[in-house]
């Protein structure tokens, strides 16, 4: 037998069935028309919003990673819940305009950046977080063709990282930001250049769990951007400290503390050098807001014994849910937390392997897992969906197509 993951707070049974915002998944399904399909809660999303404002510093801006997850209704409501949003591509500035995020609120950072995707940010006033030295430049001459003064700021890359994270994104060579050497001196140039400056991004690192390496790395972050500001000569108008907040995904993961997290940011901005005194802060999280929230709904279709395994073969899989076949960004194939979804509440009755409908050994959904006895036809619940799910797995797969989503 292989531990399940936890089972994120804030689900209940209805009749024997799990419940998402307060309805049975039966009804959801018959809803959306079939599975596969992604649920997201309102409520939950909106708990861990007003959780975490609870926790942190009141100064502290929180932006959403909308790599995460884009699904345009949840996009539109985190649009009335955040303060900022962190973009990584010109697709996504086109969908978080349609959910009626203002271009200030936007800044967007990624390598690769376009002509087109640059040219379309600064015209529309979103905040570039610039990753070379060659698209500040670019960015420049798109100010300058448009007559526009556009809003640059610089992603740092630090020579720290944050410990225990499961993506690390600073420190050392990296492919991210600008070698923090290098930082004071195009900042001058750009800011000589007649473009609104913006400030720093300090992104370092995401999936952290241990509050001592956040306080950590955001200790470090703060130190950094006040020593960058010095060598610029300018205070800082504007400083993303990134985020990397993570959730518990696997059996032993323990959520991250984050009133420890907020009381030693409350403690660093109590303190802070003159620099800084007057900068605007702001973290920028994905999973944290929304991976929680998520669940995806699989039919099983078969049911089947191998050589003695029991095999739950569902009409979903890793085209859908690519993290929870441990192929995305793990090493070690472990379960996600699932439940038989029509069944939830039932005691376990025997070991299964919850498996997906696409023709490759890596399409699993869970393994050697204990469940309550399921049937064709009974629903399998694979939690904490809500980010990195259908939008960051191979919809296309073998012809499959995507899941259906909504927000509930
Ligand atoms: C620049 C940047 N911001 C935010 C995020 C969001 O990370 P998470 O969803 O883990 O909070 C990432 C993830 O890779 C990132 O690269």
């Amino acid at each position: 037998m292989k531990a399940l993951g936890p089972i994120p707070a804030g689900f209940a049974a209805l009749d024997g069935e799990l419940a998402i915002g307060g309805r049975k998944v039966s009804v959801l399904v018959k809803e959306a028309g079939d599975t596969p399909l992604f649920v997201y809660s309102r409520d939950m999303i909106d708990a861990r919003l007003a959780a975490l404002r609870g926790a942190m510093p009141e100064r502290l801006n929180i932006h959403y990673a909308m790599k995460a997850n884009p699904f345009a209704s949840l996009l539109e409501h985190m649009a009335e819940l955040v303060d900022g949003l962190d973009i990584a591509s010109g697709g996504e500035l086109r969908q978080a305009r349609d959910a009626g995020f203002l271009p200030r609120e936007i800044s967007f950072a990624g390598p690769g950046k376009r002509d087109a995707e640059i040219f379309a940010a600064v015209k529309a006033g979103v905040t570039l977080n610039l990753e070379s030295a060659n698209e500040a430049q670019r960015a420049l001459e798109a100010g300058t063709a448009l007559g526009i003064a556009p809003r640059l700021a610089i992603r740092v890359n630090p020579d720290f990282e944050l410990r225990g994270s499961g993506m690390k994104m600073g420190g050392g060579a990296k492919p991210f930001g600008i070698d923090k050497a290098q930082v004071p001196e195009l900042a001058k140039k750009i800011i000589a250049a007649g473009a609104q400056w913006r400030g720093l991004h300090i992104y370092t690192g995401s999936q952290a769990l241990d509050a001592d390496a956040v306080i950590e790395t955001q200790a470090n972050v703060l130190d950094l951007a006040a020593q960058l500001s010095e060598e610029i000569g300018t205070p800082l108008p504007h400083l993303n400290m990134g985020g990397g907040f993570g959730i518990p995904y696997f059996d032993k993961d323990t959520p991250l503390d984050i009133a420890k997290v907020g009381a030693a940011l409350k403690e660093r901005f109590a303190a802070l050098p003159s620099i800084l005194q007057e900068t605007d802060f702001a973290i920028e999280l994905g999973r944290y807001l929304v991976g929680e929230a998520g669940v995806y709904l699989t039919r099983i279709v078969d049911r089947k014994v191998s050589h003695g395994v029991t095999y739950l073969v569902t009409d979903g899989g890793l085209h859908h849910q690519l993290a929870a076949s441990g192929n995305f960004g793990t090493v070690v194939r472990r379960n996600y937390p699932a439940a038989i979804a029509t069944r939830f509440g039932a005691e376990p009755e025997e070991e299964v392997n919850i498996v997906g409908c696409l023709c490759t050994p890596l399409d699993r959904l869970a393994d050697q897992a204990m469940m309550p006895r399921a049937e064709v036809g009974d629903i399998v619940a694979i939690f904490c969906a809500g980010a990195y799910g259908a939008s960051a797995s191979p919809a296309s797969f073998l012809g499959q197509g995507p899941a259906k989503e909504m927000l509930v």
